[in-house]
């Protein structure tokens, strides 16, 4: 049985929304509380279904777990009894991949499944283990699960193929209880890995240069804990900014990051929304205008984030002229190109590129969510089809978006969720 989404679209959204602390953030950060010789405190921990998964990840392995008002958590590591994340839980969940470089790190050992593919791409975590290699742990494939093994780890210099933000993260806290000094180049420099390293740092790590792409990771002897605040969803943020941009509407997104998002920014003015920031807040207004087609290429941070990609070709499906998205950091996340195809959108794909050709208004149509950001995608088009748009196995979406129904609705879209 999975729940459905149903949306009738049509409505021009307008009000406020509160946005929830970044999935990405919280789910390293989490893993990273296995680092720590002491309590951990965490506030602003979305409320998604990732984070329930890591959350059972960590008490199968013995840690003592008590979940507050709000979402504030306490985490106490100190006494572990498992070190491995079963195939059940990773198959759900490829993030349980960073449990690796902590496990490792501080116990010496980990058993974890391999994640192997998923709907968008192969991604593999190659780079995640020669890292721990290069810094002297034993690893080895057995049976789908990745054996590590160490005695203590000691630093290296690790000069990354591609840029990771998991590997990054994996490598980093690794690194952190590590004999000596670790560099990691061609670094990730996404806000998640800064927001991560901040909260090592607080429990006594020594990371500098995280946010560039050479991280330098003086090893400790042991981590202490803290209490830290997880920074806000850019992803979840720029979703609503384009619900309000494809209705042609007007939203206040309140505690969120406008630093964070500047090339999402710089993509919804060029579409032709009016934006205003302060600290913490972002208002978009479209004035019940139809959006302008806009050009995307996906790259890693700072550039435009892949985790967007679905938006704006929902975005340019009803804009007016034509729009290419170009897709360099997945090979395989178009899904949800498909199945707007299914609701009337004019996109046509050429290997890794959309080219959207905006149509007045989309058509409802049942359709399937494939992954995460595919879902999200799903949902902006069901706001601007005409008709009622049913869009199934909605569980990928509750991964990742706190509420989202809530929020919508909230906003004024007319949406609910079916069970059956
Ligand atoms: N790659 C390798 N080898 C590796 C690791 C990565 O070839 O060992 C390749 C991947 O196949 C991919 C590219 O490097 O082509 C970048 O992948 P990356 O490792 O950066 O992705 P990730 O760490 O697995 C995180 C986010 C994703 C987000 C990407 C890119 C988390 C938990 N996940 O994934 O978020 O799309 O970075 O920004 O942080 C989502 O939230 O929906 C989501 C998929």
């Amino acid at each position: 049985m999975t729940d459905k989404l149903l949306i009738t679209g049509g409505v021009s959204l307008g009000g406020e929304v509160r946005i929830a602390g970044a999935k990405n953030a919280a789910l390293p950060i989490l893993a990273g509380t296995l680092l720590a010789d002491g309590k951990v405190t965490l506030s602003n921990v979305p409320h998604l279904h990732d984070v329930t998964t890591t959350l059972e990840l960590l008490g199968r392995m013995g840690v003592t777990l008590t979940i507050g008002e709000r979402m504030c958590i306490e985490v106490d590591a100190r006494e572990i009894k498992r070190f491995s994340a079963p195939y059940e839980l990773v198959k759900t969940m490829r993030a349980s991949i960073l449990m690796l470089g902590p496990l490792v790190g501080r116990f010496g050992r980990a058993d974890i499944s391999l994640p192997g593919g998923c709907a968008i791409g192969a991604r593999p975590v190659n780079l995640h283990l020669e890292g721990l290699r290069a810094m002297g742990a034993e690893v080895s494939l057995e049976n789908g699960y990745i054996r590590a093994r160490a005695e203590r780890l000691h630093g290296a210099r690790l000069v990354l193929d591609m840029v990771t933000v998991t590997g990054t993260e994996n490598l980093m806290m690794a690194a952190a209880l590590a004999d000596g000094e670790t560099v990691i180049e061609n670094a990730a420099r996404e806000p998640e890995v800064t927001d991560l390293a901040e909260f090592l740092n607080g429990m006594g790590a020594r990371i500098r240069g995280a946010g560039t792409d050479s991280i330098h990771v003086a090893g400790v002897e042991r981590l202490a804990g803290t209490r830290y605040r997880v920074l806000p969803d850019r992803i979840e943020t720029g979703t609503y900014l384009v619900a309000a941009a494809i209705t042609g509407g007007r939203i206040l997104c309140r505690d969120t990051r406008p630093d964070l998002l500047d090339a999402v920014l710089v993509k919804l003015r060029e579409a032709g929304a009016r934006i205003e920031t302060g600290p913490d807040w972002i208002r978009l207004d479209m004035a019940g205008r139809r959006p302008r087609a806009v050009d995307v290429y996906t790259a890693p941070y700072p550039a435009f984030p892949t985790d967007m990609q679905a938006q704006l070709c929902a975005l340019n499906s009803i804009a007016e002229g034509v729009g290419t998205v170009t897709e360099t950091v997945f090979e395989n996340r178009f899904m949800h190109v498909l199945e707007m195809q299914r609701m009337g959108a004019d996109i046509r794909l050429e290997g890794n590129v959309a080219v959207c050709r905006g149509v007045e208004r989309l058509t409802a149509a049942p359709v399937m969510a494939t992954d995460l950001r595919a879902s999200a995608g799903l949902v902006l088009a069901g706001l601007v089809a005409k008709g009622e748009t049913l869009i199934d196995r909605i569980y990928h979406i509750d991964r990742g978006y706190d509420n989202i129904e809530e929020k919508l609705a909230t906003l004024g879209a007319r949406v609910r969720r079916i069970s059956r």
